[in-house]
Formats: structure tokens, C-alpha cells, sequence
């Protein structure tokens, strides 16, 4: 289907993952990759208009199990608009969070368990990332990172919410071991930039791209 390399950024709420991708995009880039970063939920303007939706503190009515389908509808949108023609272009895909999120934060978080990936399954079409960044920071201090009145819908969420999000993520990281690349993420932002960059180098250069 494609000839690109796909990597996706997952982690908790407040673990630094903006700074990184941008970072990370500045590396790929001066090595003379094509890079194109997007993020979810958003990276097409029908996607971000669900993002908005879904974001949005005044939905607090929202069932679970509609915050997974627009999650997932989001995702299909940006699949299909976005990374698949990317990615036939050969280029390298940056996306700020995926289908991991939805099986952390829905499956994990709001315990929908197995459904999310049965839905993801329709939303991401076989497009799997050729490579996860999962940022491991314990939920408590990432959510004190995060200033209290900026917070949206999900980061405003109890932090038994965030723990048992976080302990999906340390699920997946385990059930994925090829694909799932965990980053400790307290170090220094030069650090951890330092860190990711190997990572991505030393799969890039296997990759053949
Ligand atoms: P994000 O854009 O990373 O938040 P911010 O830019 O404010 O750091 O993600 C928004 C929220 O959506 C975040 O709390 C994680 C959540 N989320 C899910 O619950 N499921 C998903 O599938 C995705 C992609 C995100």
C-alpha cells in the first residue's frame, strides 16, 4: 500500500510530546526526509470540527461510546485525506497521538475495552504505524504540567482516569514490543530529543526509505 514510514507519538496528557515532534520533524528534516506532521483528534478540517466536538467542556452528556466513534471517525477521515496519500509519496508521518490513544484514553480509560479495537479497525484501514514513540511519565506529574484552566474535556477527567489511561498504555507497550518504543520522558528536553533521535534513526536506516 505504501512506501513511507509512519511513526506516532502516544502518551499521557502533559508529557511533552509538541515540543518533541517539533524537534523531531527539525531532524528528520535536515537529514532530507520529506516529513509531514498531523495530529488527532484534527489534521483535516473535517476532523477538526469533530476534535472541537469532542473537546469541547460543554458536552459533559457525552456517552463513551459516542466519544470513541467520533475519535474513530476523526481518525478515518485523516487516514484517508491525509497519511495514505502521504505515505505513497514516500513520505515520513508524524502524527501527534492515534489509534493507541483510543484504545488507552476509551478502552483503558473509560473502560470500553475490546470494542475500540473492533471500531479501529474499520477507522485506520490496515494503516498501522511502522513505529510508536509512547512517552512514559507518571499521569500525576504531567497533569500538574498542564495549567488547571486550560484544560479540555478529557484532561480535566479524575486521575483515576488518567491512571488506569496510563496503564494502557503500559499494556500495549508490552503487547507490541516491535513497534512500541517507550521514551522516558522526565529527562531534559535535549535528552530526551537525543534519545528519540537514535531511535528513529536506527529504524529509518533498517527501513530502506
Ligand atoms: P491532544 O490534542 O493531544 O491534546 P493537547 O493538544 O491538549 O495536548 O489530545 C486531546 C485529548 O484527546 C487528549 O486528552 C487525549 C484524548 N484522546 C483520546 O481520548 N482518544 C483518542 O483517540 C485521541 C486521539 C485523543
Amino acid at each position: 500500500m505504501d512506501n513511507g514510514f509512519f511513526i506516532s507519538i502516544e502518551g499521557p496528557d502533559g508529557a511533552g510530546k509538541s515540543t518533541q515532534i517539533d524537534l523531531l520533524k527539525k531532524h528528520l528534516k535536515e537529514k532530507g526526509y520529506d516529513v509531514l506532521e498531523t495530529r488527532e483528534p484534527g489534521g483535516t478540517p473535517i476532523s477538526e470540527k469533530i476534535r472541537q466536538i469532542i473537546l469541547d467542556k460543554g458536552n459533559s452528556e457525552m456517552a463513551s461510546m459516542t466519544e470513541a466513534l467520533l475519535y474513530a471517525a476523526s481518525r478515518a477521515q485523516l487516514v484517508a485525506e491525509v497519511i495514505k496519500p502521504a505515505l505513497s509519496q514516500g513520505k515520513v508521518v508524524i502524527c501527534d497521538r492515534y489509534v493507541d490513544s483510543s484504545i488507552a484514553y476509551q478502552g483503558y480509560g473509560r473502560g470500553l475495552g475490546e470494542s475500540i479495537s473492533v471500531i479501529n479497525d474499520y477507522a485506520v484501514d490496515t494503516c498501522i504505524p511502522n513505529l510508536t514513540l509512547l512517552f512514559k511519565l507518571p499521569p500525576e506529574i504531567g497533569s500538574r504540567r498542564i495549567d488547571e484552566k486550560s484544560k479540555d474535556r478529557l484532561e480535566s477527567e479524575k486521575m483515576k482516569f488518567h491512571q488506569d489511561v496510563y496503564r494502557g498504555y503500559l499494556e500495549i507497550e508490552k503487547k507490541f514490543p516491535d513497534r512500541v518504543v517507550g521514551i522516558d520522558a522526565a529527562g531534559s528536553i535535549e535528552e530526551i530529543a537525543n534519545r528519540i533521535a537514535d531511535v528513529v534513526d536506527g529504524r529509518l536506516a533498517k527501513f530502506e526509505l
